[in-house]
């Protein structure tokens, strides 16, 4: 590889057992950094984190819940405790269970905020804490540096870009992502800590062939059939890939993009249009 964009970085990314969050934790590795795998599934975190290792660079695995604050508060410890630092948080953890409009209840909807949106909040806090720690006390009492001091970037969704009458909790709660972005971004300008968020439409993971499964069986539909109508509604016919949301990923995570804060992009083959 060519020079690698985030050289010795050490980069938190949450949900990293699979899918997007994997395909983020290989790239970064791939491009110099250390990743720790912070997952709740206890099978994934230990195969992930192995994998990573494999391609030449030091990864943890870190079996955590992102709903629970204090294994969050534990996680940010027991990290700069093994590497003396953070520069990258990926809050990419996500929920994702079909409700209809009359199907949702209390229980659904609070077990979705409570990852997608709480969980998520409070990492970031958690996380910016400790990179405004890291920072040396001439740069804070010069009130401006030269380069950043920390890269967060938000996994949100273009259900968050409008109401859905389908997946309404889920597009609330990827709304409050791209909200979360902007107001730590602000909060965070001061510290020269950038913060953004993506918006993937459609990348084929676990959660749709999930999705898939649901939405046919509530509408009658062989397998495949609702995920291939899903597809062709994209202007650019095809999913994405979870490479491409892991180069989008780099780029904002690199110093490359030190000047951008407080974005939303979405990368879903034109089907948003703001
Ligand atoms: N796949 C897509 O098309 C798509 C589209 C838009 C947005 N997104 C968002 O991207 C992110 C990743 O999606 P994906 O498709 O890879 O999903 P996925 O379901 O394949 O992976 C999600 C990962 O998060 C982990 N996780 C779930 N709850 C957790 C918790 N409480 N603590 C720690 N880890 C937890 C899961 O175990 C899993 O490894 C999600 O936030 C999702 O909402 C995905």
């Amino acid at each position: 590889m060519s020079e690698q964009r985030l050289a010795g970085k050490i980069a938190i990314v949450t949900g990293a057992g699979q899918g997007i969050g994997l395909g983020i934790a290989e790239r970064f590795t791939r491009e110099g950094a250390h990743v720790v795998v912070a997952e709740i599934n206890r099978e994934t975190v230990y195969t992930a984190a192995e994998h990573l290792s494999s391609l030449g660079r030091e990864a943890m695995a870190y079996p955590m819940d992102v709903g629970d604050l204090d294994q969050i508060d534990q996680m940010v410890r027991d990290v700069v405790a093994r590497f003396g630092r953070i520069d990258i948080l990926i809050n990419n953890a996500g929920l994702s269970n079909k409700a209809s409009f009359f199907e949702l209840t209390p229980e659904i909807w609070d077990t979705l905020q409570r990852v997608n949106q709480r969980g998520l909040f409070f990492c970031l806090q958690a996380v910016a804490r400790q990179m405004v720690a890291q920072i040396p006390d001439e740069v804070k009492q010069a009130g401006r540096a030269d380069r950043s001091y920390g890269k967060i970037i938000n996994l949100s969704s273009i259900a968050g870009r409008r109401g859905r009458a389908d997946a309404l909790h889920y597009s609330v709660s990827k709304s409050a992502v791209i909200t979360i972005t902007q107001g730590a971004a602000l909060a965070l300008a001061p510290y020269n800590i950038n913060v953004n968020a993506i918006c993937p439409s459609v990348v084929p993971t676990q959660m749709w062939v999930n999705l898939d499964k649901a939405m046919g069986e509530a509408n009658g539909l062989p397998p495949g059939e609702w995920y291939r109508r899903r597809v062709e509604r994209i202007p650019l016919k095809r999913p994405g890939t979870v490479e491409e949301v892991a180069a989008l990923t780099t780029f904002l995570a690199s110093s490359d993009g030190d000047y951008i804060t407080a974005q939303t992009y979405n990368l879903d083959g034109g089907s948003e249009l703001n």
